[in-house]
């Protein structure tokens, strides 16, 4: 077996045959790869310690986006969803857009923002003048906090000061303190460095200190993806690949211009990205925050993605902000999640990055594909009818005949699976 990401009819296999496909292409262990079939990853001890309250642990499926090629090397993509299509979907895209030459991917420092709201400030002038003429002293006393950050390369890189010369409760002064946080995700980081740098920042505005947070429009820290797809490989049964481009475009150009559409185009690139977000063990939340207020930076919500036709390809290329880390309390505490970071063979926080917005580039392609030839229904009712299925209670064995008679029936609905189940049984 090759070390590819390319596994012809892995979703045919057994467990056991799946797990020694990734044996052979990860270099994990077959012992250490078991575990993704142990019952809990989590054991309640640990749960405990993450959370107050906690009274158990929630499994969701962990799939592998296969087939991506990304800045020329293959990688296999650790993915936990419960949406069906999602995963089938990515690997379709991955697999399409490998043959065209793949993903090209990079991601900015992992520069994160905590703002310091200052009330109160009688001349936002001179404050500023004053607040900005203090930055030595100030990145002094934030790197004073972290010298662990530092020692690895990273620390606080500099300060911005920014009014709001119109709030519902007047004007106010805004210091955005910019860290460079490494691997990290960096939000306990930042916010540490907010609070200390706070009271000396209050005294040179002369106003008071309120809010001292991370914001998760983490715009400087920003992944880019990009792909570049000749017609010919966009040909279906029923359109010439210059017209699947062509209607692309259109499609991107509909979530460009309107945020009802923008809305359900960014939440497909999200399907993607929050599915690995899940596997390795990300803020999802902030990730969802920064994207949308992202697509939001020009005053109307937009596409994150763009899809143009240049001469006889589509071009197409993601941006969105990623603040994602591999190092970190919470990312050590599940195993899972360690293993989806070997899995990957991920280096560094800006690899991991730039490798979910690919993937939220391919999931993006492979909606408006479908969206724009045969409709999304039909591939997402085959995998809806499983879920179905299993749903009622279908055994592992009858699953794909009970799939097969509700696709045949043309009613995809838990009510026909249970019918189809209970008539199957009976005439056994
Ligand atoms: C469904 O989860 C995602 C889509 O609606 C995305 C899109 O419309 O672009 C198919």
């Amino acid at each position: 077996m090759g070390r590819g990401s390319r596994i012809e009819g892995f979703y045919r296999l057994q467990r056991q045959e799946r797990l020694a496909h990734l044996e052979s292409r990860s270099g994990l262990e077959g012992a250490e790869l078991a575990e993704l079939l142990d019952g809990s990853p989590l054991s309640f001890d640990v749960a405990d310690h993450m959370i107050e309250n906690a009274v158990g642990v929630l499994g969701l499926p962990l799939g592998i986006g296969l087939n991506f090629v990304i800045n020329s090397r293959e990688r296999l993509v650790p993915m936990a969803i419960e949406e069906p299509s999602v995963i089938a979907a990515a690997s379709f895209a991955a697999r399409l857009i490998r043959d065209a030459g793949g993903f090209f991917a990079e991601a900015d420092a992992s520069l994160m923002i905590a703002q310091i709201q200052l009330v109160n400030v009688p001349d936002v002038a001179a404050a500023t003048q004053r607040v900005q003429g203090a930055m030595p002293q100030l990145l002094a006393a934030a790197n004073a906090v972290h010298p662990n950050m530092i020692r690895r390369g990273g620390g606080a890189r500099r300060i911005e000061v920014r009014p709001l010369p119109e709030t519902p409760c007047g004007p106010m002064l805004v210091v955005h303190l910019i860290v460079d946080v490494g691997d990290a995700m960096g939000a306990n980081a930042v916010n540490s460095m907010a609070e200390a740098l706070s009271p000396t920042v209050a005294e040179l505005a002369g106003g008071q200190a309120r809010l001292r947070i991370l914001s998760n429009l983490a715009d400087q820290r920003l992944a880019r993806a990009r792909t570049r797809i000749p017609f010919r490989f966009l040909k279906t049964d029923g359109f010439a690949g210059e017209e699947v481009a062509q209607r692309m475009m259109e499609a991107w150009a509909f979530a460009h211009a309107d945020p009802y559409r923008a809305a359900t185009h960014n939440k497909g690139i999200m399907n993607g990205i929050d599915a690995v977000a899940m596997a390795t063990g990300q803020d999802w939340r902030g990730i969802e925050a920064g994207a949308h207020a992202y697509a939001a930076r020009d005053g109307q919500y937009r596409a994150l993605s763009q899809w143009v036709v240049e001469n006889d390809a589509l071009v197409g290329s993601l941006e969105l902000p990623l603040a994602v880390g591999t190092v970190g309390g919470n990312l050590e505490c599940n195993p899972r999640v360690r293993l989806s970071l070997r899995l990957l063979g991920i280096e560094s926080a800006r690899d991991l990055a730039a490798i979910m917005a690919a993937v939220g580039l391919a999931q993006n392609f492979a909606a408006m594909r479908a969206l724009v030839t045969d409709g999304i229904q039909r591939g997402h009712m085959a995998l809806h009818a499983r879920g179905l299925a299993i749903a009622a209670g279908a055994p592992e064995g009858l699953v794909d005949q009970i799939v097969d008679q509700m696709i045949a029936s043309g009613e995809i609905k838990l009510s026909k699976a249970r019918e189809i189940l209970e008539s199957v049984r009976a005439a056994a």
